[in-house]
Formats: C-alpha cells, structure tokens, sequence
C-alpha cells in the first residue's frame, strides 16, 4: 500500500505524513509543488528525506498552472460572487492532476491531502481526483484523525519530533494559502466578519495609503484573449504575471475582504491579494472592449458566473466547465492588441486600448460629420421597439 501526500513541508501537512506512516503503515510519496507561493521548497525535501520518504516529488509548475489554468479562466473573466479571482480554487485541479499521474508512476493505489472537512478544498481536490482517477482512494486525515484542535497536533508533532517554526508554537496563526495568483489568509481575528483585519495579515502587496505618490503607467500585450507582454516585452504566462504581481503589490493593488458562500454551506470570512490578477482582469475586459462583438460579450458575460461556480465548486474536470471553456476560447480568437493602464493607490485605470482587429468605428461613432451613418435610420429603429411601450402605456 502507498499514497502519495499533497505535501507543502509545512507543519499540518508534516503531521500528516507521520499519521500517515503510523495509522496507514503504508509507504508515503510525498509531492510539493511550485505554484509561486514563494517558498523554498528544499527544506521540504530534508523533511520528507528525514522521515523516511524514498520517492519525492518536487516540482516547478508555475508555467503550466498560468498556462494551462489561470490563463484559460481569465478569458472568461471569471469571478465568484462578483469579486473573488479564484486564486486557490483554480490550484487545486493541477495539484490533484499530478497527484494522480505521481500515483500512477508509483504505483500508489491512495492519494491524501491537508484540507479540513469544512471547506472547498477538499472538494476540489477529490472531484478532481476521482474524475482523472475513478479508482482511487483518497485519504483526508483532517476528517479522520482526533487531532482536532492545534493544542493536540502541535503535541503530536513534539511526540514525533516533527519541527515546529518558533512563531507556529503557543497561538496557531490564521491559514494561509498561496500561489502566483493570489494569497489567501482565513481564521484566527479574521472570523469574526466585523473586525477590520491588520496589516499583518498582508504579506505582497503595500496598503495603497504607502503606495508611491505618482502613477506607474504600462501597457499590457494580447494574443488570443492571453496576456502575452508587457511593455512591449514578450514573456510567458508565468512572467507576465510574476510582473504583474510586482507591478501590483508595490501600488497597492488587489486588495479584497470577502464573506463568500462555501460549497459546503457555510460562510466564511477571507483576506485576498491578488495584485496581478486585478491588473490581468481590469486589462482583459478593455481589449475584449474593442474585439468583441456585443453579442459574443454579453453571452460570454452572462454564462460567466455558471463558469466560476463551476471553478469554485471543484467541478474543473467536468463536461459542462469544458463546454464553456470551448464556447469562450472561441470567442477569444480575435482579442490582440495593447491595453495601456495606469496604477496609482490601489486603482487599476484603463487609459487606452488598440488592437489590429478593432472593432471600434470612428467613422461611426463621431460627433464630427459622417459620411456612413444615417441617423433618419434611428427613427424608425426608436419607433418600434417604443411600439409594445406605448400600447401597453395607453391600455393601462
Ligand atoms: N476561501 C478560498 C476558496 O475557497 C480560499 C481557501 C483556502 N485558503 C486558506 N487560507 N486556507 O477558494
Ligand atoms: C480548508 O478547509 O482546508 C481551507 C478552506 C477551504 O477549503 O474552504
């Protein structure tokens, strides 16, 4: 028997992997991987080496994940309940996918992760799995073990000598989850909804009150509905928004307190950042501005939160998130072109747009003297869409 642990090298999932050795007897593989989270991942390898891991698994993914994920869901603009970027929820598909590809390798016949039984990450993470792998087992310690509050699993780490970092001792702080997207910060002070979260809790982006007093202008290229520069400078997806990231925290940008619906039925309280995907939305929409055609945008704008729901919920390997993924690749076939922007304070300010395949008309649309548009054309266009108005209006 073998199971291949999610395994980020931190403390819960550390615990997890001697519960794992204990409760299971089974051989633990262990995979962490680089999503951009901006951690060292060689202690990671110590770790997993020192209890006994023989396969690790430590991979850079952030290419794939801008590339394969975030990139695909920024085409739709998708955003949960109206503002939330999905920063983890798009995460964990290419986790599970891996994990899934790891077992096979190995021969793992067990898949395990570090999410609680309350939230959506458990959901993300088993949908995904068992969508790539019908057969596998999934092991979700934090549903079966009695290591139920932080007192008790800081007492197993010490009982097995697993290493505890000096500020996780005595009071537990708040979780975190972070990747090139976004970082996330939920419990502790944060679940109370009315209390104003301190500027501790924000570790990559400046408040917008620190943020420099004069704006950063740049420019953001496009290909096919895909960021694919910046500044004129040609970078893949995974630069493009390591500088976005750069460019955003240091103006403030990205900020969200959310209360937001969990699939499982509760509320809950969490701290966003996600500075570069702000810019990425903000200049998304004002190139799809002048290349999309108005029927193509708003059905693309009304199927978008089914989209993000469907990202949300854990549902990335499903028939229906791939039929909109098809719908909106292919409305994105002709949204090229530059975006300029500037940030200032927290503020994404779109100041310009260009594109080779603009569909903006000066001729059409000028104050000044035309020689295209007949405005008598109007008149009638008013009259009969007034038609049903005014029969409606008399008749009442
Ligand atoms: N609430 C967010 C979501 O469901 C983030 C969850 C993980 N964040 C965390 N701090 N543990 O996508
Ligand atoms: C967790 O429960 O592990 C984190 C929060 C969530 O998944 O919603």
């Amino acid at each position: 028997k073998k199971v291949v642990l999610a395994y980020s090298g931190g403390l819960d999932t550390s615990v997890i992997l001697k519960w794992l050795q204990e409760t299971y007897n089974c051989e633990v593989v262990t995979f962490t991987a680089d999503l951009g989270q901006g951690e060292e991942l060689e202690p990671a390898r110590k770790k997993a080496e020192m209890f006994g891991v023989k396969d690790i698994f430590i991979e850079d993914v952030r290419e794939e994940f801008v590339r394969d994920f975030v990139f695909p869901m920024f085409r739709a603009n998708a955003l949960y309940e109206g503002v939330y970027l999905l920063g983890t929820s798009i995460a964990r598909p290419l986790i599970s996918k891996r994990l899934i590809e790891i077992a096979r390798e190995t021969g793992a016949d067990a898949v395990a992760h570090g999410a609680t039984g309350k939230g959506n990450d458990q959901v993300r993470f088993e949908l995904s799995c068992y969508a790539l792998n019908p057969g596998i087992r999934v092991i979700a310690p934090w549903r079966e073990w009695d290591l139920t509050s932080r007192n008790r699993l800081i007492e197993f780490a010490e009982k097995h000598q697993i290493p505890i970092a000096k500020d996780k001792r005595g009071d537990a702080p708040f979780s975190v989850d972070a990747n090139l997207l976004h970082t996330s910060s939920e419990g502790k002070e944060m679940e109370d909804p009315w209390v104003a979260p301190g500027e501790h809790v924000y570790s990559r982006t400046v408040s917008p009150m620190d943020a420099p007093d004069v704006a950063t202008e740049i420019t953001v290229e496009f290909e096919r509905g895909d960021a694919i520069g910046i500044n004129g400078v040609r970078m893949s997806p995974a630069d493009v928004l390591t500088k976005l990231n750069e460019l955003g925290g240091a103006n403030g940008i990205g900020r969200l307190d959310l209360v937001e619906n969990r699939f499982v039925g509760m509320k809950s309280r969490g701290i966003y950042e996600t500075p570069g995907g702000t810019i990425l939305l903000a200049a998304h929409r004002a190139i799809e501005s002048i290349t999309l055609d108005r029927g193509a945008m708003h059905l693309k704008d009304e199927l978008m939160p089914r989209y993000a729901e469907l990202i949300y919920n854990g549902f990335w390997f499903s028939p229906e998130r791939e039929m909109l993924q098809a719908l909106i690749d292919k409305s994105q076939t002709h949204v090229e072109g530059t975006v300029r922007l500037s940030l200032y304070k927290g503020n994404v300010i779109v100041t310009g747009r260009e594109s080779p395949k603009s569909l903006y008309s000066l001729a059409h649309v000028t104050f000044e003297e035309d020689s295209v548009y007949d405005q008598h054309d109007a008149a009638g266009f008013i009259k009969l869409n007034a038609l049903r108005l005014k029969l409606l209006s008399k008749q009442r």
